[in-house]
């Protein structure tokens, strides 16, 4: 290891720390789970040092892990024993705004909020948002493909890379920067990059597509009291208005425990509802969609597909709408031993999924506490469940991925593998998709240097 260290020192000088030099934020993401402290840590700025230190451990045989914004949950940039730590903090900047192309570029350790003000201050937006916005980085977004809280619109991550830079495991840099939205030439190769979590390339910089400001937003939060409502309203008014942003569900246990958690949190709603909706739409009609949008909630009320509902009145309301949605990030600082699930099954499925999953898990576990909400328009649901002992985590993961497996779902719809959810990849891949996965991280890496032991 000491000769390790020499040789990396030698090879990026300024760039590489160790021992005690190593604080404890390179030890763990934001799964919680398996916290080691690396030996060394190469805090890389430039491409060149990403390919440099590839080249060195390629050849060498030692493997990496890659870092951003640690805010993943599937522990894909955990360090474990032996690994060395590529941190991307210091490769961070916005590179380019191309305002004629509608295109901002950025160096991959630049966190997401950034470049959504960057977007925003240069007159346009950038879709992408999820509640670690603060924190995660755009090179861990691509690396996971991340979804959050806008993909009905405007898809997931993948949809608004336009092109990137990545350096291969032999230190290859395939520079594919790409502004325009067509582009047949050949294999995407970009795509290779985007949702492997790291384990094909470590991704150095990115062109992401920008879309025009919408002239107005709508924000709602609505009661239900049973799924089929809640099917409903989502298909009127994605039927009825230009665009729905945003369509997050949440179940009353969800919003109990943040309640619970933030007692500042008043509720919003009178009524005690089943389920809760929050709502956003876009639109071009400042002088009609507000209107619009409230005769559209009053004609959903009329019909029985609503119950209730609180229309924002201001950016105070909006944020306040928020603070109830974005409370996850409470419930996953706070409780220590807890199931995390981003699982997706088909919308016609999702009620049944739900109650199965209250009813066996119930049955199995003392003092199971459960909260469910999610991005119910994509087919994406997340459970946090817990009962306070270790021991029952793992049992409870076995129990529910088994039924996603049954019922046809994904046992991750935005977060990723990682190392936490890969004993159970063939519950929803079939021999073949795997051996496919294979083939090509053997094809790309094959000294197996870049996350090992990550996906599959
Ligand atoms: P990290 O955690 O540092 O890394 C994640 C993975 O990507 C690791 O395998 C790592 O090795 C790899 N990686 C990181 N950077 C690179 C790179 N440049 N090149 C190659 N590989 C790399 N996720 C969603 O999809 N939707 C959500 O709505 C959402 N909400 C969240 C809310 C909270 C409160 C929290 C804590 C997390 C949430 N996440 C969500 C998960 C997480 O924020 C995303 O996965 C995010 O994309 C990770 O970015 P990061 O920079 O923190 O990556
Ligand atoms: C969210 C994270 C947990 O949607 O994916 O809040
Ligand atoms: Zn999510």
């Amino acid at each position: 290891m000491v000769n390790v260290i020499k040789a990396l020192a030698a090879l990026l000088p300024g760039r590489v720390i160790s021992g005690s030099q190593v604080s404890d934020k390179y030890s763990v993401d934001w799964s919680g789970e398996s916290a080691f402290t690396p030996a060394i840590v190469v805090r890389a700025k430039t491409v060149s040092d990403v390919s440099k230190l590839l080249a060195f451990c390629d050849q060498e045989k030692l493997p990496i892990v890659t870092q951003g914004g640690m805010t993943g949950l599937s522990g894909g940039s955990t360090p474990q024993a032996s690994e060395i730590v590529l941190s991307l903090e210091l490769l961070s900047g916005i590179t380019d705004v191309d305002v004629e192309s509608m295109t901002l570029t950025a160096l991959a350790g630049t966190p997401l909020e950034q470049l959504q003000q960057a977007a925003n201050e240069a007159g346009f937006y950038l879709p992408l948002d999820l509640g670690a916005r603060g924190s995660c980085t755009i090179g861990g977004n691509v690396a996971t493909n991340a979804g959050g809280n806008q993909v009905l619109s405007y898809g997931m991550t993948r949809a608004l890379v336009l092109g990137l830079e990545a350096v291969t495991a032999d230190g290859t840099v395939i520079r594919s920067m790409n502004k325009m939205l067509k582009n047949n030439a050949g294999y995407d190769v970009k795509q290779l990059f985007i949702g492997s979590e790291g384990t094909l390339g470590v991704v150095t910089e990115v062109v992401l597509r920008l879309f025009p400001k919408p002239l107005t937003k709508q924000s709602a939060l609505c009661g239900f009291s049973n799924f089929s409502q809640v099917v409903s309203f989502l298909q009127y008014m994605q039927r009825s208005c230009s665009r729905v942003s945003t369509f997050e569900l949440m179940w009353d246990n969800y919003v109990k425990q943040v309640r619970q958690m933030n007692q500042q949190l008043t509720p919003v709603l009178a009524n005690d509802d089943l389920l809760y909706v929050l709502i956003e739409t876009e639109g071009n009609d400042p002088e009609g969609d507000d209107t619009f949008f409230n005769c559209q909630l009053q004609a959903c009320l009329d019909d029985g597909i609503l119950n209730d509902a609180v229309v924002a009145q201001s950016e105070r309301d909006v944020s306040r709408f928020w603070q109830l949605r974005d409370g996850v990030t409470d419930i996953l600082a706070k409780v220590k031993y807890r199931a995390n699930f981003d699982i997706g099954v088909p919308i016609s499925q999702m009620a049944n999924f739900v109650h199965t999953v209250e009813v066996e898990l119930t049955a199995s576990f003392e003092n199971l506490q459960l909260c469910t909400f999610g991005h119910m328009a994509d087919g994406n649901l997340h459970i946090i469940a817990w009962t306070g002992r270790e021991a029952d985590v793992d049992v409870i993961y076995k129990q529910v991925y088994t039924l996603v497996g049954e019922m046809g779902g994904t046992i991750t719809a935005e977060h990723g593998i990682g190392t936490l959810k890969r004993q159970y990849l063939s519950l929803c891949r079939l021999e073949q998709e795997i051996n496919l996965m294979r083939a090509l991280k053997k094809a790309m890496d094959p000294n197996n240097i870049l996350n090992p032991g990550r996906v599959i």
